[in-house]
């Protein structure tokens, strides 16, 4: 990995990619907190790489240091992001050289792409084009996604607080219902998010340990839906302790590879839109068991619930946002600040440089030693991986009204020097 140093001139331009997290804002800060540290000037595309293309640029040294310090316990993405794929450089080069274009019309010499898989890769695209162009361009990604499915990093910014809310969720409602059991609901069924990994489904796991204890059954998207092993499981459950908690990926498909929960819409990725595995799963229950449930689908709450993040989490988050900063200060390209954990107990983890290519495009599934052999829960190394990333708690700070005070920004976009492009 090339590393020469560079005298910071130039801007630089952050940008939000993808579902975003209740941590990427803490990112976002590590990124502009840093980057004035070293006297450059931060430019945040408003809507992710959509406002790079037209030329929507958000000038952030117009916010207060206040805003920018408020970021840390913010949820949602603060400038914007979207689901929007470059295509291939053959077929669109077109969109390639406009980016190109708007980074050489603002003197942008870094470009920060904060996302996942696919936004490292459209970060590769960008560093290597640049260089066809002639145009010095370093590109970095920051990782990000609830998923924890990048290659490479140990964990992902965004998990360890979506996993920190399942875990919580799991043990509260688990209470209720198991209050319940003798005379009403006997079932209790959450979703999660997790399309092709079951991450975010295993960090359940983490409400309790040992047979009886919730969860009972956790389904993978990593194993095939088996509708009569299923059954059988929650049947036992419930006449062994009296009620049964299930956590379900909403990623999980039957044998014909179908997902149980598609809604027959695709987004900008062609990913499928997936939500409502649950009700699926609690018709089954009462039409096969027959006993009452209840299912919640806590959808953009999980992944929004900063409330209840993990200060691991979002330390990390920081420190990603501030490492890609600093390598693409020293010279640094095409690379992604990746958490290396170095100790299980005591937890420990540093932030290495890693090569894009390796990042993008590679979905991280969960390995087969973290489920257990009748495939419905976690085993003890899934535990040792999982629980640190929970660890911690780092509330916002919340006012009179009761309410967290979350940062407001101007996002002023600053005057544009191209003409228009048509995506
Ligand atoms: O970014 C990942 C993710 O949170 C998935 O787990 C979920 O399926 C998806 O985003 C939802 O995406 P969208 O908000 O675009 O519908």
């Amino acid at each position: 990995m090339k590393s020469s140093p560079r005298s910071p001139t130039g801007r630089l331009l952050y940008a939000q990619s993808g579902g975003v997290t209740s941590v990427i804002n803490a990112s976002a800060a590590g990124v502009i907190e840093t980057a004035r540290a070293h006297g450059v000037k931060v430019f945040a595309a408003h809507n992710g790489i959509l406002g790079a293309l037209r030329e929507e640029l958000i000038d952030t040294s117009k916010e207060s240091k206040a805003s920018i310090t408020a970021l840390r316990h913010t949820p949602g993405g603060a400038f914007g992001s979207c689901r929007y794929k470059l295509k291939s450089l053959e077929t669109h080069r077109a969109e390639y050289e406009r980016l190109i274009d708007v980074l050489r019309a603002h003197d942008i010499r870094w470009f920060l792409y904060n996302g996942g898989n696919d936004s490292a890769d459209t970060a590769l695209k960008i560093s290597q084009l640049g260089k066809a162009m002639g145009y010095d361009i370093r590109c970095i990604g920051v990782p990000k996604t609830v998923d924890n499915d990048l290659a490479v990093t140990d964990c992902c910014p965004g998990f360890g607080s979506v996993a920190k809310y399942t875990a919580v969720s799991t043990l509260e409602a688990s209470l209720d219902v198991a209050s319940m059991a003798d005379t009403s609901t006997k079932v209790f069924i959450l979703e999660v998010m997790g399309r092709h990994a079951g991450w975010i489904a295993a960090a359940a796991g983490l409400a309790g340990e040992g047979a009886d204890a919730p969860p009972h059954v956790i389904l993978f998207p990593e194993n095939v839906f088996d509708e009569t092993a299923f059954l059988a499981k929650v049947k036992a459950t419930v006449e062994r302790v009296g009620w049964c908690t299930v956590v379900a990926s909403e990623g999980i498909r039957n044998a014909a590879g179908q997902f149980l929960a598609e809604a027959g819409t695709r987004d900008a990725f062609g990913h499928a839109q997936l939500g409502g595995v649950a009700p699926v799963l609690a018709s089954l229950v009462k039409e096969k068991l027959g006993y009452k449930y209840h299912w919640a689908l806590p959808d953009y709450l999980q992944r929004s619930a900063r409330h209840l993040a993990s200060k691991t989490d979002a330390e990390q988050a920081y420190a990603v946002g501030k490492a890609a900063v600093e390598y693409a200060l020293a010279g640094q390209n095409a690379v992604m600040p990746v958490i290396v954990r170095t100790s299980d107990a005591p937890y420990r983890w540093k932030i290495e440089p890693a090569p894009l290519s390796k990042v993008a495009n590679h979905e991280k599934k969960m390995p087969k030693g973290f489920i257990t052999r009748d495939g419905f829960g976690i085993t003890a190394a899934a535990r040792r991986y999982l629980s640190p990333l929970i660890q911690g708690e780092m509330p916002p700070p919340y006012g009179k009204d009761g309410l967290p005070r979350y940062a407001t920004l101007r996002n002023q976009l600053i005057e544009k020097k191209l003409p228009a492009f048509a995506i």
